[in-house]
């Protein structure tokens, strides 16, 4: 990993492909810095300093801008050194990658209005130096529109550094695969993919536009220098199938690696797939630790198809994990046992400890007993989705359990679901149902609702009382979620985060607010344990944000006398799985766990968001543990300590 202090500058590390050993799988140079902050911190001085010194040679400064989550945190930098030091952005002309297809500038989901939110607005590049697609052009001028988009860039000079997030197809800007090589701006079909991606900014997949303007991966080849930049676990198959991978027009991010001057800049979530760090073992020495030792034989079982007791000499020998052998002394077989007995020993029914069971092969110790359980749950469906079976057994095993909604979840409550309240109360009143006699303040109330839903629009921004509703209704699905897994009302706190009431998708922002409401949550509970998601998720997601918020909080309270015995296990909701390697705890489910999970899921009918992916996800962690030759389960749930505890 490359710490900000020693990195190499990334504008001048492109075109040096494999500087080591270690990185010979790649065919593109990959900077990994630790979280995103610090990448985007770190390029960001350095567009600073090439703009100031094109300044101060009389010159302009032109670059390519991408939108979407990735450069959130590069912008917001680049806004920072703007105010704090005088960093001017007179001479800049800027250019974006692309813009939806019949969006206007002022919708709310539209690239110009987040370009202008997330950057114009807050710096001083002059009007006449922005360019972004037009998203209304007529369909017929849609091809001239291209070409002079083409016409313009090549006039202001062609562009100096052009900025690229990287899509899960594989996409730069929005070329999705079968996009070719020479391809230059134009109209281009969104990928399934990439529509259910934006889902949640356009309050569910059918919002999506189908079409945008992009500029093509011929365009964007033509910069002289190009940044990748990549966040979080979900991007790191395909970040290694770009930079690892053979050049091919369905992973159009992979052409970079034909250009000369190009760097992939990435968080460690977003490198763990690549070879160096997935298999360090085939790309030079590595010192063999328990966990090494465990990852290597998991992986040598998994890749002959071959449980882990019957790997023999020879499959080590000749699968590159030779040297495990060697570093050990000891025969295949030995080494197979003590790797079994590593994965069996992660299987547990008891993921709160086994009341005065000898705990010494066990995830969880025994005592105390019962335990008392924090569940924190980013957003409202994500807990039943990464644990609905391990909650239940929680529950049933006797624990004081707690189920922490962080935020209230009601940007992803569909218009409908607030109308049809206010709908029925409407009804009711023109019935004057039960005996309440006096209907007035409460058809106004509906009343305000209908309206300001008419008003905003499809995909207008809702104002606090309709917040406010939506927010109270899937509280009301959640209870139901809750009490699928055996939860009483009592048991569960809705926290409704401000960071998250005062913002959007991808441009939330928490505040000291949120990490004390989090504290006094930690701290009035005194947990024996936390069950947390979000560590390695995209930093702008929810899951992320209320991560942070959450560890921000654990380290204000280090004096606390229930931290220092205090376990946090880590799940996944929507992430990535983990692999079988880092499951450190999992909770076998049975049929009809699996079946009460579902329903606890499929409670969530306002947002539309029935992610049943999940019992797949659960079903898969069983097939691969049956597969390295553990007993066979219906599913698994899996965990992995946090390791930022102590
Ligand atoms: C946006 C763009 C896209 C995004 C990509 C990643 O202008 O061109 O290629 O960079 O879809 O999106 P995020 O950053 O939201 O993960």
């Amino acid at each position: 990993m490359t710490t900000a202090s020693d990195s190499p500058a990334i504008l001048e590390a492109s075109g040096k492909k494999q500087s080591t050993q270690q990185e010979r799988f790649e065919k593109v140079r990959t900077l990994v810095h630790s979280d995103s902050s610090s990448a985007s911190a770190a390029l960001a001085q350095e567009v600073a300093d090439m703009i100031q010194e094109r300044q101060a040679a009389g010159k302009g400064f032109v670059i390519g801008l991408a939108t979407g989550s990735t450069p959130v945190p590069f912008y917001r930098e680049l806004i920072r050194l703007h105010r704090e030091e005088e960093l001017s952005f007179h001479n800049v002309t800027t250019f974006n990658l692309d813009e939806y297809y019949g969006l206007t500038q002022g919708h709310p989901e539209s690239y110009f209005r987040f370009m202008r939110d997330q950057l114009f607005d807050h710096v001083d590049i002059p009007a006449e130096q922005i360019n972004i697609p037009d998203g209304t052009v007529a369909m017929e001028a849609v091809y001239d529109h291209c070409l002079d988009y083409e016409q313009r860039i090549d006039q202001a000079g062609g562009l100096d550094l052009q900025i690229l997030g990287i899509g899960r197809t594989g996409h730069i800007g929005f070329n999705e695969p079968g996009s070719s090589k020479d391809s230059i701006t134009r109209m281009i079909t969104l990928d399934r993919v990439t529509r259910q991606d934006a889902a949640a900014d356009f309050m569910g997949v059918a919002n999506v536009p189908r079409s945008a303007i992009t500029m093509g991966v011929g365009t964007i080849l033509k910069a002289k220098r190009l940044v990748l930049m990549a966040w979080g676990g979900n991007k790191a198959e395909i970040v290694r199938e770009a930079v690892e991978g053979d050049v091919t027009d369905q992973i159009s991010a992979s052409f970079l690696q034909e250009h000369d001057n190009s760097t992939f800049l990435v968080d460690e979530a977003a490198s763990t797939a690549l070879t160096r760090f997935q298999f360090p073992w085939l790309v030079g020495t590595v010192d063999w630790d328990d966990r090494m030792r465990k990852r290597a034989v998991v992986w040598l079982s998994g890749k002959l198809k071959k449980p882990v007791l019957k790997l023999v000499d020879e499959d080590y020998n000749e699968s590159g994990t030779g040297e495990l052998l060697a570093s050990t002394s000891k025969e295949a077989y030995e080494v197979n046992i003590n790797v079994f007995n590593h994965v069996q020993h992660t299987i547990t029914g008891w993921p709160g400890g086994k009341k005065d069971a000898d705990d010494t092969n066990r995830p969880e110790r025994a005592f105390p007993f019962p335990k008392r359980i924090l569940v924190l749950c980013p957003e409202p469906a994500d807990a039943f989705i990464g644990i609905g079976g391990t909650l239940e057994r929680l529950k049933e095993q006797g624990h004081t359990v707690k189920l922490v909604f962080q935020t209230s979840g009601n940007l992803r409550v569909a218009d409908g679901a607030a109308l049809n309240f206010a709908r029925v109360v409407l009804e009711m009143a023109e019935q004057e149902l039960s005996e309440v006699s006096n209907w007035e303040s409460q058809k106004a109330y509906a009343d305000s609702i209908v309206q300001a839903i008419e008003e905003k629009g499809e995909f207008g921004i809702d104002p606090g009382r309709v917040r406010k509703l939506k927010g109270l209704i899937l509280r009301g699905e959640s209870r139901d979620a809750a009490s699928v897994c055996r939860l009483e009302a009592a048991e569960s706190e809705f926290l409704d985060l401000p960071f998250y009431e005062k913002g959007r998708y991808r441009r939330f922002q928490s505040t000291e607010d949120d990490v004390s409401i989090m504290n006094r949550v930690l701290n009035d509970f005194a947990p024996d344990i936390v069950f947390a998601t979000g560590d390695a998720g995209d930093p702008s997601s929810v899951q992320s944000i209320c991560f942070r918020v959450f560890e921000s909080a654990w380290n204000e309270l280090t004096g606390a006398d229930w931290r220092q015995e205090c376990n946090v296990w880590l799940y996944r909701g929507r992430d990535r799985s983990y692999e079988a390697h880092e499951i450190e705890m999992a909770v076998p489910m049975s049929p009809d766990q699996m079946d009460r999970k579902a329903e606890s899921i499929r409670k969530f009918i306002s947002i539309g968001d029935d992610d049943q992916n999940a019992l797949t996800r659960n079903r898969e962690a069983a097939e691969i543990y049956d597969a390295l030759g553990m007993a066979e389960y219906e599913a698994i749930e899996a965990f992995q300590k946090w390791q930022g505890a102590k």
